[in-house]
């Protein structure tokens, strides 16, 4: 999969990609993710990005003419899937829509500033619109570094068996069961006797009732 990221603030987003699972996927050749500064697609001498919003207002607007160039350049040299927007007000990602693109070839991702991008760009270039929760943040990058995250991971053959994401939370909606490791036990605080006993079966069954258990009593709107 290739991931090609527009931004203001390419320093911001480069490091989530440059350590652990991110990083072991772009060793193996299964992602390749490009930060694009949008800088340099800027106006003017000033490589000008945003300009005040038409009808007045506070918050600036990120100008349609440095976004099309660079989007149209990129869709010059090749086919993408997902023209994908980062914004407060799109669909909530979750880990169907993470494992819906974890499939897909050529990802582009725009993460926005200010007060969003010019309207004509959402309604021409941009193909899904995501938001990672209901709260605002400073701007686009960090969602798209999260939601990226989530995807990466997904893509077969970048985690291991150790690693599956198949025993995630959510990835069957339920959260995922309690866990323990060693010393068995510590200040007095022991673990379920049945983590012990080394009956496979049993110790399933009992991780599917804890997920049960737990998704009731946590986020009971996933069980509906
Ligand atoms: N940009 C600012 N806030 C955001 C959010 N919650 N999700 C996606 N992009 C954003």
């Amino acid at each position: 999969m290739r991931i090609d990221i527009i931004t203001v603030l390419p320093e911001l987003i480069k490091s989530p990609f440059e350590h652990s699972i991110l990083k072991r996927a772009y060793d193996k050749g299964l992602v390749e993710v490009n930060l694009i500064d949008l800088r340099e697609y800027g106006v003017g001498k000033h490589r000008q990005v945003d300009d005040y919003a038409f009808g007045g207002g506070a918050g600036m607007v990120m100008m349609i003419e440095p976004i099309a160039n660079c989007i149209n350049e990129l869709k010059s040299k090749r086919t993408y899937d997902d023209i994908i927007y980062m914004t407060p007000d799109g669909e909530t990602l979750n880990q169907k829509i993470c494992n819906q693109l974890s499939l897909q070839k050529n990802l582009m991702v725009l993460c926005g500033h200010y007060k969003g991008v010019d309207q004509r760009l959402r309604d021409h270039f941009i193909t899904r619109e995501i938001s990672i929760g209901d709260y605002v943040l400073s701007g686009g990058e960090i969602a798209a570094a999260a939601m990226c995250d989530a995807v990466i991971r997904l893509i077969p053959g970048v985690l291991n068996d150790e690693t599956s994401a198949l025993t995630d939370s959510f990835q069957d909606n339920l959260l995922a069961p309690p866990v323990y490791t060693r010393p068995a036990e510590y200040n007095g605080w022991g673990i379920p006797e049945i983590l012990l006993s080394g009956h496979l079966q049993n110790i399933e069954k009992w991780r599917y009732e804890q997920s049960v258990e737990r998704t009731k009593k946590r986020r009971p709107d996933l069980l509906k």
